[in-house]
């Protein structure tokens, strides 16, 4: 599938805009509500969207959240995900916090050999605060447990907030001296009404000169043809790569290959921009394979080329929270 230059072969799919974390740069301050269940797309919807959006080109699938793995008879979804021939590469997202070994294996099992984990933090205690969940421990055994059993790489999204865990930027890169993971840090996104403030956010090059200076010189690493925004890096001796997720300070949008579908089943050619498109009404009410096809191929055109979350002017878009639209 193509949106003006960019080829676009990587879906991502919310299956649930639930979560059993609260973290607070990700979760509204204000009450807020969950999608009713009705409105939440089924398996077997979301299965045939995938279907033709593979047949339209979508050779890698995410399943992001809310946290996937809340969500009832999820490797029962994943395993007629995997099913699907052309489909060369899934991947979750996930705190981690559900995943035991024998889930692990049957994930290995499914042919599902990359995932990424959040953790901010390595502290058990700031780990409470950052997520409202006394969960550290679960999490940081199911990243090892991932990694003894052969996931391939590890990946751990860390975002940096001032006052929070930016004192912790060097304990964190210095995992990938032992092992083979793919820290990331993202640049927080100021979204909707989260309870960081956007003074908080702490950009790639403050990380980047702090990293140096304790280790040395970042040697840039080669992307690989299916890689997505992180630019990537490997401190000396490092088994593992520090890669970087600038949403803010230089935006990626030339090289975005993505399309999102939301929970509740609508089309998200951008995740900085409100603009959707409903798929999900049209499948219930009858559309035909081609139809469907029609509305994933309009959505595209609406990728926007750039988002304008940098322009300091504003305060943050106004967008809908992460977990509604999947990260
Ligand atoms: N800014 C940046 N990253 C965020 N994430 C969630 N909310 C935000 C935000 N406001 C990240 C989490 C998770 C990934 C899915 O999205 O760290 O790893
Ligand atoms: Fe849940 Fe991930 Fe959001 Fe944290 S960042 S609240 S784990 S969806």
């Amino acid at each position: 599938m193509i949106a003006g230059n960019r080829t676009i072969n990587y879906l991502r799919i919310s299956i649930t805009d639930r979560c059993n974390f609260r973290c607070r740069y990700c979760i509204p301050s204000t009450p807020f509500s969950v999608i009713e269940h009705e409105k939440i797309a089924r398996y077997e919807e979301i299965l045939r969207i995938a279907r033709i959006a593979c047949n339209l080109g979508i050779t890698k699938i995410r399943i992001t959240g809310g946290e996937p793995f809340v969500r009832k008879d999820i490797f029962s979804f994943l395993e007629q995900l995997c099913a699907i021939e052309s489909l060369k590469d899934i991947s979750i997202t996930t705190n981690g916090s559900l995943l035991n070994r024998e889930k692990i294996e049957k994930l290995i099992s499914l042919g599902i050999k990359r995932l990424n984990f959040s953790l901010d933090t390595l502290d058990p205690v700031k780990f409470e605060q950052i997520t409202g969940r006394d969960r550290f421990q679960q999490v940081w055994d199911a990243i090892f447990t991932s990694h003894e059993l052969g996931i391939s790489p590890v990946k751990i999204n860390a975002v940096i907030l001032r006052g929070i865990n930016d004192d912790e930027i060097e304990a964190i890169t210095a995992l990938t001296l032992k092992y083979p993971f793919h820290i990331r840090f993202i640049e927080y996104m100021p979204m909707g009404d989260s309870a960081v403030e956007k003074q908080q956010q702490v950009l790639t090059q403050e990380i980047k000169t702090l990293i140096e200076s304790r280790f040395g010189e970042l040697k840039p690493v080669k992307k690989g043809s299916n890689d997505g925004p992180a630019k990537k890096f490997q401190i000396r001796g490092a088994k593992g790569i520090v890669g970087f997720i600038t949403p803010i300070s230089s935006h990626f949008c030339a090289e975005c290959n993505r399309l999102r579908l939301t929970s509740r089943g609508t089309l998200r050619p951008c995740l900085l921009n409100n603009y959707e498109k409903d798929i999900i009404n049209p499948l219930r009410n009858g559309a035909s394979d081609d139809e469907l096809k029609e509305i994933i191929l309009a959505a595209l055109t609406k990728k926007p080329s750039f988002h304008g979350l940098s322009d300091p002017s504003t305060k943050g878009i106004p967008i809908s929270h992460m977990t509604s639209i999947g990260g």
